[in-house]
């Protein structure tokens, strides 16, 4: 996989996507499940990992820790972190992804101490960390954060209650992971229901853990005295297949997007629905087709699980540039998420951006090719579904977003038809310079 930034994504619009597309392992959940492998004295087999840039700078942050984590086969990791010792993880990679923050929930719950920069992750705005602090002072830490360091140290775990004041994927995961060997019960009330907050519950019950309620707004864990080696299989990406879903819809195409689990897809595919886009559920699968000339505007708010995923908000509003008449996109979930709306509108869409939280799509306008630039991965995913939808070649730069969290991106597109490939930069347009600076 290369994942540096000397690549662009060539596509050439008008082709209706058509076939089955495999999904892979969840990204989002397969982070977490990495790092929660720290708190585990013995070796784990974890499947369906997908192979993205996150996942291999996660592999490197472990093995600089003492630990030994390696793909072993395409999509399986063993991690064996039973001779971990440091408590320090710092560095550029720890500071370019945000799925790092749970190391300070992992090592404090396995060291009692923990020394990690603060994470980064896409830019939308401040992305703070004052719930994951709020949960560990909870539970008997003392929590400093000096020079972009967050150092966090215990004598003791003890179980308490923690009242989030946000709905938070990280906090909830993070609290959950410092708290599966502390002393007594840890509840956490107003959880995260994500379904990758429940499969990092499933994969740590699966290793002796005891954590109930995962999926509801409150999680009950009660401490264990240690957890042990064991295999687990990751669930299904729901952001990779909501964006081939959406892609199917946007080129009028006819997809059927297998290894899936369709109650995931939920708030997706009602909105497609509204839109009158064809879906067909089946067990593990999902055929999303198009048999009208036009589809319908609609509205949608971002919320957290089950609501309309955040993550497939930019993807969403790519395809409402094809809808008949006007639809509002209100983001819910993060302060500032619509940087990239200018690449779409250098591609002909007419998208307005009211403050910082709504985007009005008037729906319509024929999207033509143009060199774009992605500012985060899921905006890089709605560039694609945009270059799919347009009249001519589309060029995307700033591939690294798009490498954190999309496996074989162009391979899939190309099994459905798509025209897609990735040539050398040479040089970026000047036009773009200054949207990647
Ligand atoms: N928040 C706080 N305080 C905190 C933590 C979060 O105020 O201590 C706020 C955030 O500012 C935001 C909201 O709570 O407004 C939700 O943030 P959350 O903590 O849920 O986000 P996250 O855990 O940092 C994960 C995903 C994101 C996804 C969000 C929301 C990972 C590695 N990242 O981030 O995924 O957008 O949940 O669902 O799981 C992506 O995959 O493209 C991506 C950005």
């Amino acid at each position: 996989m290369n994942t540096n930034n000397d690549e662009k994504m060539v596509i050439l619009g008008g082709v209706k996507l058509s076939g089955e597309v495999r999904i892979s392992g969840a990204k989002n959940s397969a982070v977490a499940i990495l790092v929660a492998s720290i708190l585990v004295g013995d070796k784990c087999v974890i499947e369906n990992v997908p192979h993205v840039s996150d996942i291999v700078d996660l592999i490197e942050i472990i093995n600089g820790l003492g630990g030994r984590a390696e793909f072993v086969g395409e999509d399986v990791i063993e991690v064996d972190c039973s001779e971990l010792k440091s408590h320090v993880a710092t560095g550029e990679r720890v500071r370019r992804i945000r799925a790092s923050s749970y190391l300070m929930g992992a090592l404090l719950g396995r060291l009692k101490r923990a020394s990690v920069d603060l994470p980064g992750g896409c830019n939308f705005g401040v992305r703070p960390i004052d719930q994951h602090i709020k949960g560990f002072e909870a539970l008997g830490a003392y929590v400093d954060i000096e020079y972009g360091t967050v150092n966090i140290t215990a004598d003791s775990l003890r179980g308490n209650t923690v009242y989030m004041d946000v709905v938070s994927v990280g906090a909830t995961i993070d609290v959950m992971l410092a708290a599966v060997l502390a002393d007594g019960l840890t509840v956490i009330d107003s959880a995260a229901k994500e379904p990758h907050v429940v499969d990092v519950a499933n994969f740590l019950n699966s290793m002796g853990a005891d954590i109930r309620g995962a999926g509801t707004d409150v999680i009950r864990i009660r401490g264990v005295e240690s957890l042990h080696g064991g295999t687990f299989s990751v669930i299904p990406d729901q952001i990779e297949a909501g964006t081939f879903m959406i892609a199917a819809a946007a080129t009028g195409g006819d997809v059927t997007v297998t290894n899936i689990i369709p109650t995931h897809m939920e708030s997706l595919t009602a909105k497609l629905e509204e839109m009158g886009v064809g879906i067909e559920e089946f067990d593990e699968a999902i055929r999303v087709y198009v048999d009208k000339p036009k589809l319908r505007r609609c509205n949608v708010k971002t919320q957290p699980y089950p609501g309309f995923p955040t993550d497939l908000q930019p993807q969403m509003l790519a395809l409402l540039t094809a809808a008949n008449g006007t639809s509002i996109m209100k983001e819910n979930v993060w302060e500032n998420r619509f940087e990239y709306v200018p690449q779409l509108n250098r591609m002909g869409a007419s998208i307005n951006v009211e403050g910082t939280d709504v985007a009005v799509v008037e729906g319509g306008s024929k999207l033509i090719g143009a060199p774009v630039c992605a500012t985060d991965l899921r905006a890089g995913a709605a560039l694609v579904i945009a270059a799919l939808m347009a009249d001519g070649v589309t060029e995307i730069y700033n591939l690294k977003y798009i490498d954190r969290g999309y496996e074989k991106l162009v391979e899939k597109l190309r099994g459905l038809g798509a025209q897609v490939t990735r040539r050398c930069v040479n040089p970026m347009p000047e036009v773009l310079r200054a949207v990647n600076e």
